[in-house]
């Protein structure tokens, strides 16, 4: 096995006649944090999709630990250890918070790192709540219950779709607290933000995407705000 966790290649997708993804590349190093910026209907969501197996790919087009796994189903994704905090949240709203959480752990058996004291232990507040309807909660707590069922999984690479979006900044703050935790079970992690400070702040690496195309990529401090404004907006004539 290499220090590559996951590894996309000439990535495409369509919806219906509608290119989104323009042969992406990108690879997750093992324990990293890969941060992926760009603007309103850049393609985030459709590239963490297409990981996820919501979208079909070709085979080869991702890999997880060598592996080609495009062309498997979300479930199976799942189950060979990637999965997701989608955009939204979605959390079932006629279950509690302790369901909602538990729904993540039907995923994939093993003894990980992830139970549901664990979760407990890194967002406290869900244990107080645990009893409340998922959708009663702050839009910060069900963003906890959201990561906190992805994570029941244990898995492998944990995606985050908006995480910080719509939530005020000491909330964001709180909930990026917990990264360190996640990456110390393990996980690998990839944050799709539009916040370029916030990505910029929690991520080893950073990718911008611009109609579905990644048009920049590298170390944070390697990165210029000029070269950063170009690649999220475009060159400016
Ligand atoms: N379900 C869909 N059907 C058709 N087009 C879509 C669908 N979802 C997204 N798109 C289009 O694909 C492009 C990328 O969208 P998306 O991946 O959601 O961008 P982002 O997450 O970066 O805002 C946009 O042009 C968007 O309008
Ligand atoms: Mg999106």
């Amino acid at each position: 096995m290499t220090d590559t966790v996951l590894s996309i290649r000439n990535l495409t997708a369509f919806y219906g006649d509608f290119q989104a993804l323009f042969g992406v590349d990108l690879t997750l190093q093992r324990g990293q944090a890969l941060a992926i910026i760009g603007a309103n209907g850049a393609g985030k969501s459709t590239l963490m999709r297409a990981i996820t197996g919501i979208l079909p790919s070709p085979a080869e087009a991702i890999l997880l630990n060598d592996r080609p796994i495009g062309a498997l189903s979300a479930p199976e994704v799942l189950e060979v250890g990637i999965s997701m905090v989608p955009e939204g949240r979605r959390l079932f709203p006629s279950l509690t918070v302790e369901e909602n959480i538990l729904i993540g752990a039907h995923s994939r058996t093993g003894n990980g790192y992830w139970t549901l004291e664990a979760i407990y232990d890194l967002f406290p507040i869900l244990k107080e709540r645990r009893h409340n309807p998922g959708t009663a909660l702050s839009g910060g707590q069900q963003q906890m219950v959201a990561i906190g069922r992805a994570l029941m999984s244990n898995p492998d690479v944990l995606l985050c779709d908006e995480i910080s979006l719509g939530l005020a900044p000491v909330i964001i703050r709180d909930i990026y607290a917990s990264f360190p935790r996640i990456r110390e079970s393990g996980a690998s992690v990839i944050v799709v933000e539009q916040d370029i400070g916030q990505a910029l702040k929690v991520a080893d690496h950073v990718c911008c995407m611009m109609e579905g195309r990644i048009t920049l990529s590298g170390a944070p401090e390697e990165l210029s705000r000029d070269a950063i404004h170009d690649a999220y907006f475009g060159v400016s004539a």
